[in-house]
């Protein structure tokens, strides 16, 4: 006689019986490693709010690619701090800025690496905004003119994906019609195609000095209430050309990584933000929390949640982990 349930814990007998059922697991090929360079040298600042996390010189650039290697990251992404700041952010584009310095040694000590270019204007702009301000208000046309100018820099310097993240309407299809009419048509761009005006970016303006001298970013990032615009933003970018969509934050937005994975068959790459990262750590530093077993349970979930790639300052412990 059969019984009138269902025995769902026969497949969770054994590590081996629920290995074979399982459905997701984290490889180091699934991480992007984010990385903040900074103009001077000898330079090894610990981020106060992010600990684990440095802002480095190009000196010593050297060793933490050995690093990386040896821990088997494929792709790091390079966020600049510049040394100086004006109201346009031409270090953003300058042959010589921080990114271009760092792309060109990253590729000639582990040319294996990926370099993923973030693309935007807020580290290098005097007020902090993301783009060229006009009337109070970053204007998007004429932003659109500098983040194309930083594309093709950063390409110029060896970056193997643009990641432009400023949000901009349009910066999907102004870079490609750059990279392609410089030559660079074999470079993929990663969009931040969804990217949340959020309260978890608080930790990494810190590492990149980059917070808005005034008002907020609220009239280019969007609403964390919204899950419909996401699907037109992701509708907008692959049009444009987006290789890769991010979505970002990750952890408080899994479901729109699932939006956006069904909606789309390209690449979706979850942020795993500063903020997100920093709570983890204070808990783990007072001990209230097992760090381990929750990150690879948060990282797994966005797997899960269909996340392809995963941009996480945690890649580093994982591949200790793992
Ligand atoms: C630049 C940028 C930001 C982040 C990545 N690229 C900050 C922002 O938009 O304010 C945040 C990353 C993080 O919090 O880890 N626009």
């Amino acid at each position: 006689m059969s019984e009138s349930f269902k025995r769902h814990r026969r497949l969770r007998s054994s590590a081996a019986m629920r290995s074979i059922v399982r459905e997701n697991e984290l490889k180091m090929d699934d991480f992007i490693y984010p990385l903040f360079v900074m103009e001077g040298n000898d330079i090894k600042n610990e981020v106060p709010s992010m600990p684990g996390v440095y802002q480095l010189s190009l000196d010593n650039l050297k060793e933490e690619a050995d690093e990386l290697l040896s821990l088997g990251i494929k792709a790091i992404m390079l966020f600049g701090i510049p040394s100086e700041k004006d109201e346009q952010g031409t270090g953003a584009f300058k042959e010589n800025g921080i990114v271009q310095q760092a792309t060109r040694l990253m590729k000639k000590e582990a040319p294996e690496l990926l370099i993923v270019a973030d693309t935007c204007l807020c580290e290098y702009t005097s007020h902090g905004h993301c783009g060229v301000i006009h009337h109070e208000d970053v204007d998007n046309d004429e932003s659109l003119k500098l983040l194309a100018k930083t594309a093709v820099s950063q390409a110029e310097a060896g970056a193997d994906i643009i990641a432009p993240s400023n949000m901009m309407d349009g910066f999907v299809a102004v870079i490609r019609e750059a990279l392609d009419e410089a030559g660079y048509n074999n470079i993929p761009i990663m969009s931040y195609a969804v990217k949340y005006a959020s309260a978890f970016y608080g930790p990494f303006r810190d590492a990149a000095d980059s917070s808005p001298q005034f008002g907020d970013r609220k009239t280019y990032q969007m609403d964390p209430s919204n899950r419909l615009e996401a699907l037109r933003e992701t509708e907008s970018d692959i049009e444009e050309g987006a290789d890769f969509l991010i979505v970002k934050p990750a952890m408080s937005f899994l479901d729109i990584v699932r939006d956006v994975r069904n909606h789309s068959n390209t690449p979706v790459v979850a942020y795993n933000v500063s903020g997100e990262y920093s709570m983890v750590k204070a808990a783990a530093l007072n001990g209230w929390i097992d760090e381990k077993e929750l990150v690879l349970e948060k990282l797994t979930a966005m797997k899960r949640a269909g996340a392809d790639l995963i941009i996480s300052y945690f890649a580093k412990d994982v591949a200790k982990w793992l």
